[in-house]
């Protein structure tokens, strides 16, 4: 009889694109500078596609973390790609990354839970690994939010980067200890992106595109409350204290957001990695992209309680415990 089985996360990928844009290149371009930047987020540049596309990137990030899983293609069951920028409404970009990889036998879809989507994609491999449906699947973050920037409004586009980071999980004796996830779809309309509006013979509307906005106070509330709790509810879960983490790895939105949560959790910032300052935030992406860079600096070790957080637009939030 095997014994209770959990989601290990057993590789990282990540990749971004190859075009850096520092607050001083953005300084030269709009009315803000390096200190307005720097000191309010924490961000100092950030990488923006020309040629790259959401599902290149990812499928890069992939077959990273499936080198350092060891794991091949016709090994994985499912994929899931957390994504609110995918190249097309459809394909998702999770059909795209099945296509590119040949992984043949998976079932693949995107989920759109803004910057959670990597952590709400994690959950949902987890169900399936649970009820013994699927036994590996690659979950991925992915974003090349520059597309849906106002470049004129300088409130949001600093702020932003592109990028895609993956993991491979598969069913083992640990991995995720504990996690929590949640929504408040009342507070929606803090963080929005327009889709297309109606528009058929019967109804004429503009088919502009629209941009990002967002009220960065509202946002910035949610965060520094709901982060909190939602992390001590899920280390309580998996039978530990606060004390007994190694590392907290929080999606990359802001470095006051990171801190004010390091505060209110009375931990040093050192168990609070970041990514922010050369990526700025990726949403979905942020996540698994900030294990990948910790992963490769070998910061990861066997039996380390590491907990994982994203919170974001919907509004939405989702943190775990997993032994590494
Ligand atoms: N450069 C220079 N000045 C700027 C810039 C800029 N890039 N952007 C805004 N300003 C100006 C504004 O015009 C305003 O000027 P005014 O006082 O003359 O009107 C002034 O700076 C203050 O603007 P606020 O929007 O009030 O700035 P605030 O101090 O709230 O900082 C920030 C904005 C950093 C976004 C803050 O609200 C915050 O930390 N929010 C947290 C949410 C967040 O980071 N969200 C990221 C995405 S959501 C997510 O991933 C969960």
């Amino acid at each position: 009889m095997r014994g209770k089985m959990r989601t290990r996360i057993i590789g990282t990928g990540s990749c971004l694109p190859e075009t850096v844009v520092t607050n001083d290149d953005l300084s030269k371009m709009m009315d803000t500078s390096d200190e307005w930047i720097s000191s309010r987020t924490g961000i100092r540049e950030r990488r923006l596609v020309k040629e790259e596309t959401t599902a290149g990137m990812s499928v890069t990030a992939a077959r990273r973390a499936m080198e350092n899983a060891g794991v091949s293609a016709q090994e994985i069951d499912l994929i899931i790609v957390g994504t609110i920028t995918g190249d097309y409404v459809t394909p998702s970009v999770a059909c795209e990354v099945q296509a590119a990889i040949g992984a043949d036998r998976a079932t693949a879809f995107d989920i759109n839970a803004a910057c959670s989507g990597f952590m709400f994609a994690l959950f949902i491999a987890d169900a399936y690994l649970k009820t013994g449906i699927y036994k590996t699947a690659l979950i991925l973050g992915a974003e090349t939010l520059s597309k849906i920037m106002d470049w004129n409004d300088r409130s949001t586009c600093v702020l932003f980067g592109d990028g895609a980071g993956a993991a491979v999980v598969r069913s083992d004796e640990t991995g995720i200890l504990a996690y929590d996830q949640g929504s408040d779809g009342t507070k929606g309309m803090v963080l929005t992106c327009r889709n297309r509006k109606n528009n058929n013979p019967f109804v004429s509307n503009s088919t502009e595109p629209s941009y990002t906005h967002m009220d960065g106070q509202e946002v910035y509330k949610f965060a520094v409350t709901t982060v909190p709790d939602s992390i001590k509810e899920v280390v309580e879960e998996a039978g530990l204290s606060i004390g007994d983490i190694d590392y907290f790895a929080l999606h990359q939105a802001n470095i006051r957001i990171i801190r004010s949560v390091a505060k209110r959790l009375n931990v040093s910032e050192d168990k609070f990695p970041t990514s922010l300052e050369h990526c700025g935030n990726i949403s979905a992406a942020s996540v698994p992209i900030l294990l990948d860079e910790m992963n490769g600096k070998g910061l990861l070790k066997p039996g380390m309680k590491i907990v994982l957080s994203g919170f974001g637009g919907g509004l939405t939030w989702g943190s775990a415990v997993v032994e590494w």
